[in-house]
């Protein structure tokens, strides 16, 4: 039997920074109240032309050098993405072409936020599955395009970005168990007009924009987010204190530290990126990864556990040893 390792991480920004004072130029917003209430400094907004498929390759490319494997080696591609190219093909289709791929299969899965958690969940399945030996699972988004840039109230909370990684089949050995412990999903879409996107072909508007209730998404993020972690932990036999890295969604540092005191994790021991990407939505958990990953303070043998909460809503968590 299998299971799936991470093999090479990968993450791409765009170039163009927005900073609070450059909104506070355009809207009634100020630093202090976005960096008050959500930790966020700046973040990274595309250009035209810079579309999400066009972030996602190159995360990709980057993950496939850190994994030291090539696009041909890949039997699975799949683009976590809110903010897809087009309605269709899939954003995944386009990455297929355009890393050179002449086989496998590619598609994108939608759960906003939680997508980076979603699409490693159904890459270790494949794996697990036997289905798929090298699967290449990216989140990226551009949510500069679905905000609307004249409510104060969402515009400052967002960001563009992409983040990557190589997930590899690998034999099951006979000690301490290693790769994607397990990944743990769940939704509740009762609750999904406490954020949703106002357009699209279900009405009569076409991309739409963002539309959220805060307070509302707030209180549901802590006590979901805090309940799937101590879901993935005991069902692999571990408690809080096991945890090396917790690598968060990065919607709001708010949450991040509600989260990790409920946890009872210290600090230094989440992955926080929000002050300088904002919230990327799908992006936010591998560009988080992979920034930690890269600066080496997630280590080889380390317990990591990924977690996520966004529109739906959806929620899960991803355990890993790495
Ligand atoms: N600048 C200045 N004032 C603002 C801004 C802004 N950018 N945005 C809102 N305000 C004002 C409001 O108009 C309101 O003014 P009023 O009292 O005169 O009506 C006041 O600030 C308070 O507004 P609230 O929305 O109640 O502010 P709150 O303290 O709840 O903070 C926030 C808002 C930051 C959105 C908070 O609710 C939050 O973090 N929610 C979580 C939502 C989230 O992170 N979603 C991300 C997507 S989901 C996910 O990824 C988990």
């Amino acid at each position: 039997s299998y299971c799936s390792r991470i093999i090479g991480t990968g993450s791409h920004l765009p170039d163009q920074v927005v900073t609070n004072e450059q909104l506070a130029e355009t809207i009634d917003t100020s630093d202090d109240w976005i960096v008050d209430r959500t930790g966020i400094r700046e973040r990274r907004i595309a250009r035209e032309g810079e579309t999400t498929s066009v972030l996602a390759f190159q995360a990709a490319e980057n993950a496939l050098e850190a994994a030291g494997i090539s696009a041909k080696d890949l039997d699975l591609v799949i683009v976590a993405t809110t903010t897809p190219d087009n309605t269709f093909p899939s954003t995944a289709t386009k990455v297929q072409a355009m890393l050179g791929m002449e086989g496998g299969a590619a598609f994108d899965i939608q759960a906003v936020c939680s997508g980076f958690v979603y699409a490693l969940a159904v890459a270790d399945n494949f794996i697990r599955a036997g289905q798929a030996k090298t699967v290449l699972v990216i989140g990226a988004e551009v949510m500069s395009r679905i905000l609307d840039w004249s409510d104060r109230g969402t515009c400052v909370l967002f960001g563009d970005g992409a983040g990557a990684v190589v997930v590899q089949a690998e034999e099951v050995g006979a000690g301490e168990p290693v790769g994607i412990l397990s990944t743990h999903l769940h939704s509740d879409g009762k609750l999904r007009d406490l954020l949703y996107v106002d357009g699209g072909p279900g009405t009569n508007k076409q991309v739409g924009h963002l539309r959220m209730l805060g307070r509302e998404v707030f209180r549901h993020a802590v006590t979901n987010l805090a309940s799937v972690v101590v879901e993935a932990l005991s069902a692999n036999g571990y408690t809080q204190s096991d945890i090396d890295w917790l690598v968060p969604h990065q919607a709001n540092k708010r949450i991040l530290d509600g989260t990790a005191r409920k946890l009872g994790l210290r600090e230094d021991q989440v992955v926080i990126t929000v002050e300088r990407h904002a919230n990327t939505s799908a992006a936010s958990v591998p560009l988080a990864l992979d920034e930690a990953v890269r600066d080496g303070r997630i280590q080889k043998g380390q317990l990591v556990l990924m977690e996520a909460m966004g529109g739906g809503l959806t929620w899960g968590a991803a355990l890993v040893r790495w």
